[in-house]
Protein backbone atom coordinates (compact mmCIF):
# COMPACT_ATOMS: atom_id res chain seq x y z
CA UNK A 1 0.00 0.00 0.00
CA UNK A 2 1.19 3.33 -0.55
CA UNK A 3 2.96 5.32 2.11
CA UNK A 4 0.81 8.28 2.38
CA UNK A 5 -2.19 5.88 2.25
CA UNK A 6 -0.43 3.82 5.11
CA UNK A 7 -0.10 6.86 7.02
CA UNK A 8 -3.39 8.52 7.47
CA UNK A 9 -4.57 4.37 8.66
CA UNK A 10 -2.33 4.05 10.88
CA UNK A 11 -3.34 8.02 12.16
CA UNK A 12 -6.56 6.45 12.65
CA UNK A 13 -5.72 3.58 14.61
CA UNK A 14 -3.18 5.04 16.77
CA UNK A 15 -3.49 4.75 20.49
CA UNK A 16 -0.78 6.50 22.39
CA UNK A 17 -2.20 9.63 24.05
CA UNK A 18 0.50 12.05 24.38
CA UNK A 19 0.31 15.09 26.35
CA UNK A 20 0.72 18.80 24.93
CA UNK A 21 0.97 20.48 28.55
CA UNK A 22 -1.24 23.27 27.41
CA UNK A 23 -3.52 21.86 29.82
CA UNK A 24 -1.12 22.71 32.53
CA UNK A 25 -2.07 26.33 31.35
CA UNK A 26 -4.75 28.59 33.94
CA UNK A 27 -6.45 30.88 32.15
CA UNK A 28 -8.79 33.62 34.70
CA UNK A 29 -12.78 33.64 34.24
CA UNK A 30 -14.05 37.40 34.22
CA UNK A 31 -18.05 37.08 35.26
CA UNK A 32 -18.23 41.05 34.03
CA UNK A 33 -16.84 41.19 30.16
CA UNK A 34 -17.75 44.22 28.74
CA UNK A 35 -18.41 42.39 25.51
CA UNK A 36 -21.09 41.57 22.72
CA UNK A 37 -20.32 37.78 21.13
CA UNK A 38 -20.91 39.40 17.72
CA UNK A 39 -17.80 41.87 18.17
CA UNK A 40 -15.50 39.46 19.04
CA UNK A 41 -13.01 39.67 16.13
CA UNK A 42 -10.93 36.00 15.39
CA UNK A 43 -9.10 37.73 12.51
CA UNK A 44 -5.58 37.70 11.94
CA UNK A 45 -2.95 38.95 9.21
CA UNK A 46 -1.24 35.83 7.82
CA UNK A 47 1.63 36.48 5.32
CA UNK A 48 -0.14 40.41 4.19
CA UNK A 49 -3.29 38.59 3.85
CA UNK A 50 -6.43 38.68 6.42
CA UNK A 51 -8.10 35.28 7.35
CA UNK A 52 -10.99 35.16 9.30
CA UNK A 53 -9.70 32.44 11.85
CA UNK A 54 -6.04 31.95 13.85
CA UNK A 55 -5.72 28.39 12.20
CA UNK A 56 -4.99 25.98 9.34
CA UNK A 57 -5.46 23.10 8.17
CA UNK A 58 -1.54 21.75 8.13
CA UNK A 59 0.42 19.49 6.08
CA UNK A 60 -1.39 16.12 5.51
CA UNK A 61 -1.71 14.28 2.32
CA UNK A 62 -1.46 14.09 -1.68
CA UNK A 63 -1.00 11.27 -3.95
CA UNK A 64 -3.41 8.20 -4.70
CA UNK A 65 -7.10 8.80 -5.43
CA UNK A 66 -8.23 8.61 -1.48
CA UNK A 67 -5.93 11.57 -1.69
CA UNK A 68 -7.36 13.74 -4.08
CA UNK A 69 -11.35 12.88 -1.82
CA UNK A 70 -9.40 14.29 1.10
CA UNK A 71 -7.52 17.23 -0.18
CA UNK A 72 -10.64 18.29 -1.83
CA UNK A 73 -12.48 18.36 1.18
CA UNK A 74 -10.25 19.82 3.26
CA UNK A 75 -9.91 22.72 0.65
CA UNK A 76 -13.37 23.05 0.78
CA UNK A 77 -12.95 23.52 4.66
CA UNK A 78 -10.64 26.28 4.30
CA UNK A 79 -12.65 27.65 1.69
CA UNK A 80 -15.62 27.94 3.73
CA UNK A 81 -13.91 29.51 6.63
CA UNK A 82 -11.07 31.51 4.81
CA UNK A 83 -8.02 29.99 6.61
CA UNK A 84 -5.07 28.47 5.11
CA UNK A 85 -4.31 25.31 3.73
CA UNK A 86 -0.74 22.80 3.87
CA UNK A 87 -0.71 19.92 1.08
CA UNK A 88 1.12 17.10 2.31
CA UNK A 89 4.14 15.90 0.96
CA UNK A 90 4.47 16.69 -2.77
CA UNK A 91 7.51 14.49 -3.08
CA UNK A 92 5.21 11.80 -4.73
CA UNK A 93 3.88 14.30 -7.55
CA UNK A 94 7.68 14.95 -8.14
CA UNK A 95 8.02 11.33 -9.26
CA UNK A 96 5.19 10.09 -10.95
CA UNK A 97 3.11 12.76 -12.47
CA UNK A 98 -0.46 10.64 -12.15
CA UNK A 99 -0.26 12.45 -8.36
CA UNK A 100 -0.11 15.84 -9.02
CA UNK A 101 -3.82 15.88 -9.27
CA UNK A 102 -4.31 16.02 -6.10
CA UNK A 103 -2.06 18.63 -5.09
CA UNK A 104 -3.43 20.78 -8.24
CA UNK A 105 -7.40 20.35 -7.34
CA UNK A 106 -6.24 22.35 -3.78
CA UNK A 107 -5.33 25.55 -5.81
CA UNK A 108 -8.44 25.19 -7.75
CA UNK A 109 -10.47 25.26 -4.81
CA UNK A 110 -8.66 28.26 -3.13
CA UNK A 111 -7.35 31.08 -5.88
CA UNK A 112 -4.40 32.94 -5.94
CA UNK A 113 -5.04 36.07 -4.11
CA UNK A 114 -8.21 34.85 -1.87
CA UNK A 115 -6.98 32.18 0.05
CA UNK A 116 -3.34 30.66 1.24
CA UNK A 117 -2.14 27.67 -0.13
CA UNK A 118 1.16 26.39 1.22
CA UNK A 119 3.41 23.66 -0.14
CA UNK A 120 5.29 20.78 1.66
CA UNK A 121 8.36 18.85 1.09
CA UNK A 122 11.30 17.54 3.38
CA UNK A 123 14.28 20.10 4.01
CA UNK A 124 16.03 17.58 2.89
CA UNK A 125 15.03 18.10 -0.84
CA UNK A 126 17.15 20.47 -3.12
CA UNK A 127 16.13 23.79 -4.66
CA UNK A 128 15.12 22.47 -7.76
CA UNK A 129 12.47 19.72 -6.30
CA UNK A 130 11.06 22.69 -3.90
CA UNK A 131 10.86 25.11 -7.24
CA UNK A 132 8.86 22.77 -9.17
CA UNK A 133 7.02 21.68 -6.13
CA UNK A 134 6.11 25.72 -6.19
CA UNK A 135 5.13 26.08 -9.65
CA UNK A 136 3.23 22.74 -9.19
CA UNK A 137 0.48 24.26 -7.60
CA UNK A 138 1.34 28.19 -7.70
CA UNK A 139 1.68 28.45 -4.07
CA UNK A 140 1.49 31.51 -1.73
CA UNK A 141 4.27 29.69 0.62
CA UNK A 142 6.17 27.21 1.23
CA UNK A 143 6.50 24.67 3.86
CA UNK A 144 9.53 22.33 4.82
CA UNK A 145 9.17 19.84 7.57
CA UNK A 146 12.17 18.47 9.54
CA UNK A 147 11.26 14.72 10.71
CA UNK A 148 14.81 12.85 12.00
CA UNK A 149 12.81 10.60 14.27
CA UNK A 150 10.32 9.97 12.03
CA UNK A 151 12.96 9.04 9.32
CA UNK A 152 14.95 6.97 12.11
CA UNK A 153 11.89 4.69 11.93
CA UNK A 154 11.46 4.06 8.38
CA UNK A 155 13.04 1.25 7.56
CA UNK A 156 13.18 3.24 4.35
CA UNK A 157 14.29 6.58 6.02
CA UNK A 158 17.14 8.52 5.91
CA UNK A 159 19.91 8.06 8.01
CA UNK A 160 22.25 10.86 7.26
CA UNK A 161 21.30 14.46 8.73
CA UNK A 162 24.37 16.55 7.79
CA UNK A 163 24.16 19.58 6.02
CA UNK A 164 20.11 20.40 5.86
CA UNK A 165 20.63 23.60 7.80
CA UNK A 166 22.29 25.03 4.76
CA UNK A 167 20.27 23.44 2.23
CA UNK A 168 17.56 25.27 4.16
CA UNK A 169 19.43 28.60 3.97
CA UNK A 170 20.13 28.35 -0.13
CA UNK A 171 16.24 27.42 -0.56
CA UNK A 172 15.30 30.89 1.68
CA UNK A 173 17.81 33.01 -0.03
CA UNK A 174 16.60 31.55 -3.51
CA UNK A 175 13.25 31.18 -3.15
CA UNK A 176 10.81 34.47 -3.68
CA UNK A 177 8.03 33.47 -1.59
CA UNK A 178 8.06 32.75 2.24
CA UNK A 179 9.12 29.28 3.85
CA UNK A 180 8.17 27.87 6.78
CA UNK A 181 9.77 25.30 8.81
CA UNK A 182 7.81 22.88 10.05
CA UNK A 183 8.51 19.39 12.68
CA UNK A 184 5.95 16.68 12.55
CA UNK A 185 4.79 16.28 15.96
CA UNK A 186 8.14 16.07 18.01
CA UNK A 187 8.65 20.17 18.32
CA UNK A 188 11.65 22.12 17.75
CA UNK A 189 13.46 23.49 20.95
CA UNK A 190 14.65 27.00 21.33
CA UNK A 191 18.25 26.41 19.81
CA UNK A 192 16.97 25.42 16.70
CA UNK A 193 14.44 27.66 16.15
CA UNK A 194 17.55 30.54 16.40
CA UNK A 195 19.45 28.66 14.00
CA UNK A 196 16.65 28.38 11.58
CA UNK A 197 16.04 32.25 12.38
CA UNK A 198 19.77 32.62 11.24
CA UNK A 199 18.92 31.15 8.45
CA UNK A 200 16.40 34.03 7.47
CA UNK A 201 13.67 31.97 8.43
CA UNK A 202 10.54 34.20 9.66
CA UNK A 203 8.08 31.65 9.67
CA UNK A 204 8.57 28.63 11.98
CA UNK A 205 5.50 25.93 12.96
CA UNK A 206 6.54 24.30 16.21
CA UNK A 207 5.09 20.82 15.36
CA UNK A 208 5.04 20.15 19.24
CA UNK A 209 4.20 16.45 20.88
CA UNK A 210 0.98 15.61 22.14
CA UNK A 211 -0.65 15.09 19.04
CA UNK A 212 -0.11 12.85 16.23
CA UNK A 213 2.89 10.85 16.67
CA UNK A 214 4.69 9.65 14.30
CA UNK A 215 6.52 6.94 16.23
CA UNK A 216 3.58 5.14 16.42
CA UNK A 217 2.30 5.44 13.31
CA UNK A 218 5.83 3.99 11.79
CA UNK A 219 6.18 1.77 14.29
CA UNK A 220 3.37 -0.10 13.01
CA UNK A 221 4.05 0.43 9.30
CA UNK A 222 7.72 -1.85 10.39
CA UNK A 223 7.83 -5.05 11.41
CA UNK A 224 11.63 -6.28 11.57
CA UNK A 225 11.70 -3.90 15.02
CA UNK A 226 9.75 -2.18 17.20
CA UNK A 227 9.93 1.08 18.63
CA UNK A 228 7.31 1.88 21.14
CA UNK A 229 9.63 2.99 23.92
CA UNK A 230 9.58 6.47 21.60
CA UNK A 231 6.26 7.02 21.12
CA UNK A 232 6.82 9.17 24.98
CA UNK A 233 9.51 11.41 22.72
CA UNK A 234 9.37 15.19 22.25
CA UNK A 235 8.86 18.24 23.41
CA UNK A 236 5.20 19.58 24.87
CA UNK A 237 3.90 22.44 22.48
CA UNK A 238 3.02 24.42 25.57
CA UNK A 239 6.45 23.82 26.57
CA UNK A 240 8.31 25.70 23.28
CA UNK A 241 6.08 28.35 23.44
CA UNK A 242 7.26 29.35 27.09
CA UNK A 243 10.94 28.66 25.75
CA UNK A 244 9.81 31.59 22.98
CA UNK A 245 8.63 34.11 25.16
CA UNK A 246 11.34 36.51 24.40
CA UNK A 247 11.46 35.69 20.27
CA UNK A 248 12.03 38.54 18.04
CA UNK A 249 9.32 40.61 16.81
CA UNK A 250 9.25 39.29 12.65
CA UNK A 251 9.61 35.75 14.07
CA UNK A 252 6.05 34.44 13.36
CA UNK A 253 5.18 31.45 15.20
CA UNK A 254 2.70 28.92 14.08
CA UNK A 255 1.62 26.52 17.67
CA UNK A 256 1.03 23.09 16.67
CA UNK A 257 1.02 19.36 17.73
CA UNK A 258 -2.09 18.19 19.79
CA UNK A 259 -4.14 21.06 18.49
CA UNK A 260 -7.78 19.75 19.09
CA UNK A 261 -10.20 22.38 20.89
CA UNK A 262 -10.91 25.88 21.21
CA UNK A 263 -8.65 26.26 24.18
CA UNK A 264 -5.80 24.99 23.12
CA UNK A 265 -6.14 27.67 20.10
CA UNK A 266 -6.53 30.01 22.79
CA UNK A 267 -3.98 29.07 24.95
CA UNK A 268 -1.56 28.79 22.60
CA UNK A 269 -2.16 31.98 21.42
CA UNK A 270 -2.45 34.07 25.08
CA UNK A 271 1.60 31.96 25.41
CA UNK A 272 2.78 33.76 22.30
CA UNK A 273 1.72 31.99 19.09
CA UNK A 274 0.43 34.26 16.36
CA UNK A 275 -1.80 31.19 15.05
CA UNK A 276 -2.41 27.70 15.27
CA UNK A 277 -2.20 24.47 13.25
CA UNK A 278 -4.91 21.59 13.23
CA UNK A 279 -3.71 18.51 11.39
CA UNK A 280 -5.14 14.99 12.84
CA UNK A 281 -7.97 16.19 15.02
CA UNK A 282 -9.59 17.60 11.67
CA UNK A 283 -8.67 14.49 9.78
CA UNK A 284 -10.72 12.46 11.98
CA UNK A 285 -13.75 14.21 11.63
CA UNK A 286 -13.11 13.82 7.82
CA UNK A 287 -12.32 10.06 7.61
CA UNK A 288 -15.01 9.48 10.79
CA UNK A 289 -18.03 11.97 9.13
CA UNK A 290 -17.59 12.99 5.47
CA UNK A 291 -17.32 16.95 5.11
CA UNK A 292 -20.39 17.98 6.61
CA UNK A 293 -19.24 16.16 9.91
CA UNK A 294 -16.18 18.30 10.16
CA UNK A 295 -17.66 21.80 9.24
CA UNK A 296 -19.84 20.81 11.94
CA UNK A 297 -16.61 20.73 14.39
CA UNK A 298 -15.37 23.44 12.75
CA UNK A 299 -18.19 26.19 12.99
CA UNK A 300 -18.29 24.83 16.72
CA UNK A 301 -15.45 25.20 17.45
CA UNK A 302 -15.29 28.65 16.46
CA UNK A 303 -18.32 29.49 18.49
CA UNK A 304 -16.26 27.81 21.52
CA UNK A 305 -13.75 30.13 20.68
CA UNK A 306 -15.66 33.37 20.73
CA UNK A 307 -17.44 32.52 23.92
CA UNK A 308 -13.87 31.59 25.22
CA UNK A 309 -12.82 35.06 24.13
CA UNK A 310 -15.89 36.66 26.08
CA UNK A 311 -14.87 35.33 29.35
CA UNK A 312 -11.53 36.69 29.01
CA UNK A 313 -12.89 39.76 28.16
CA UNK A 314 -10.78 40.03 24.93
CA UNK A 315 -12.28 41.93 21.50
CA UNK A 316 -9.45 40.59 19.33
CA UNK A 317 -6.26 38.53 18.72
CA UNK A 318 -4.59 41.24 20.02
CA UNK A 319 -6.04 41.63 23.35
CA UNK A 320 -6.10 37.80 23.36
CA UNK A 321 -2.48 38.38 23.59
CA UNK A 322 -2.25 40.14 26.43
CA UNK A 323 -4.30 37.98 28.87
CA UNK A 324 -2.37 37.20 31.99
CA UNK A 325 -1.85 33.22 32.71
CA UNK A 326 -0.48 30.94 35.05
CA UNK A 327 1.08 27.57 34.51
CA UNK A 328 1.08 24.67 37.28
CA UNK A 329 1.81 21.07 36.88
CA UNK A 330 4.45 19.38 34.79
CA UNK A 331 4.96 21.96 32.92
CA UNK A 332 5.97 24.11 35.83
CA UNK A 333 8.74 21.35 36.23
CA UNK A 334 10.30 21.85 32.74
CA UNK A 335 10.39 25.05 31.94
C1 LIG B 1 -1.89 11.48 8.20
C2 LIG B 1 -0.86 12.55 8.37
C3 LIG B 1 0.04 12.81 7.35
C4 LIG B 1 1.00 13.83 7.48
N1 LIG B 1 1.83 14.11 6.42
C5 LIG B 1 2.68 15.17 6.51
C6 LIG B 1 3.43 15.60 5.36
O1 LIG B 1 3.34 15.04 4.28
N2 LIG B 1 4.27 16.67 5.52
C7 LIG B 1 4.39 17.33 6.71
O2 LIG B 1 5.13 18.32 6.80
N3 LIG B 1 3.68 16.94 7.80
C8 LIG B 1 2.83 15.91 7.71
N4 LIG B 1 2.08 15.54 8.80
C9 LIG B 1 2.31 16.23 10.09
C10 LIG B 1 1.36 17.37 10.34
O3 LIG B 1 1.49 18.41 9.37
C11 LIG B 1 1.57 17.96 11.76
O4 LIG B 1 2.82 18.61 11.82
C12 LIG B 1 1.50 16.91 12.86
O5 LIG B 1 0.51 15.97 12.56
C13 LIG B 1 1.21 17.51 14.23
O6 LIG B 1 -0.05 18.13 14.27
P1 LIG B 1 -1.38 17.44 14.89
O7 LIG B 1 -1.03 16.97 16.27
O8 LIG B 1 -2.42 18.51 14.84
O9 LIG B 1 -1.74 16.31 13.99
C14 LIG B 1 1.09 14.56 8.69
C15 LIG B 1 0.16 14.29 9.71
C16 LIG B 1 -0.82 13.32 9.56
C17 LIG B 1 -1.82 13.09 10.66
Amino acid sequence: MERKQEHIENYLKSEYKGNNLLDCVYLEHNSLPELDIDDVDLSIEFNGRKIDYPIMINAMTGGGDSSCDINEDLARLCETFNIPMAVGSQKIALVDENAIESFELVREHLPKGKNIVIGNLSAREDLESVQKSIEMIDCDMFGLHLNPIQELIMEEGDRNFKGIKDNIKHIVDNTDIPIIVKEVGFGMNKDTVKQLYDCGVRIIDIAGFGGTNFCEIEDNRRFDMEFSEFYCWGIPTAKILLDLQDKPDDLFIISSGGIKTSIDIVKSIVLGADMTAMSGEILSYLMHGGYEFAKEFMDSLIYKMKMLMVMLNARNIEELKKVDYKIFGKLKEIV
